[in-house]
């Protein structure tokens, strides 16, 4: 083999320059489709993850908003099949004559998930105390999304004027939000606020608002 080799080597010599070239040549573009490759991919992974508002919804969204459903309790209430009979449901029924309501079934189509956000963030008419702001913008966003998306699908007409009514709110968020991270409605200061609902408090039949009044009456 090795005589056969130095026999070879001076006809081949050009040849083989020739050869090597290409080698290089093609090793040199392998790479560089490579590298393109993982370049666009990464500059269209980045822009659809950053450019994306807090409140607008995508599949990875919903998931995380399933995830922090179970993470914050919620179903104690709302129940793990989101009918609104979890454990805590029917003692907050008896003792505040609250009921809690269901996340399957069916919505008006002008409903939106701003609605949700809300009664997460500023606490319901009669819940002041369900406010959920040890969590993120982004993350009550995801929740509300995640519940929202639970209610009965809606078809023809009725979704159209679902997505005027999702349009609009999209337009008035984005005003809201211009160069901010997060909304102030109901926004109560760190140092001020309890982590989450204590459900042993909301059960006692107080609500803070009112005890605190009623407090400095006396
Ligand atoms: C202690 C029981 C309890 C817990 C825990 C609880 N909720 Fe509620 N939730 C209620 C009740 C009761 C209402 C209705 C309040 C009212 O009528 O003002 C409500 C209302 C809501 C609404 C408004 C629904 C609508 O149709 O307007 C949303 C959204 C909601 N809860 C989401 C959540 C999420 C998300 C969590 C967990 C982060 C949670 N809740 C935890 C009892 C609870």
């Amino acid at each position: 083999m090795i005589e056969m080799d130095i026999q070879n080597a001076p006809k081949s010599k050009g040849k083989n320059l020739k050869k090597r070239k290409m080698n290089h040549l093609i090793v040199f573009c392998f790479f560089a489709l490579i590298f393109l490759f993982s370049h666009s991919s990464c500059t269209e992974k980045k822009s659809s993850v950053k450019k994306l508002p807090v409140y607008e919804a995508s599949p990875r969204l919903l998931v995380f908003g399933s995830i922090l459903y179970n993470e914050a309790g919620c179903a104690s209430c709302h129940g793990i099949q989101f009918d609104g009979r979890g454990p805590e449901a029917e003692e907050l029924n008896q003792q505040r004559g609250l009921v809690t309501p269901p996340f399957r079934r069916d919505l008006p189509p002008k409903a939106i998930p701003y609605k949700y956000f809300q009664a997460m963030s500023q606490g319901t008419p009669s819940m002041k105390e369900h406010r959920y702001q040890s969590y993120t913008d982004r993350g009550r966003w995801a929740i509300a999304y995640y519940l929202y998306s639970l209610s009965t699908p809606i078809r023809g007409h009725q979704a159209l004027i679902r997505k005027k009514a999702l349009l609009k709110m999209n337009q008035m968020l984005s005003k809201k939000y211009e160069g901010k991270r997060r909304l102030e409605e109901g926004y109560i200061p760190i140092e001020k606020r309890s982590k989450r609902p204590d459900l042993d408090f909301l059960l006692s039949g107080k609500d803070s608002s009112t005890s605190n009044k009623s407090r400095r009456k006396k």
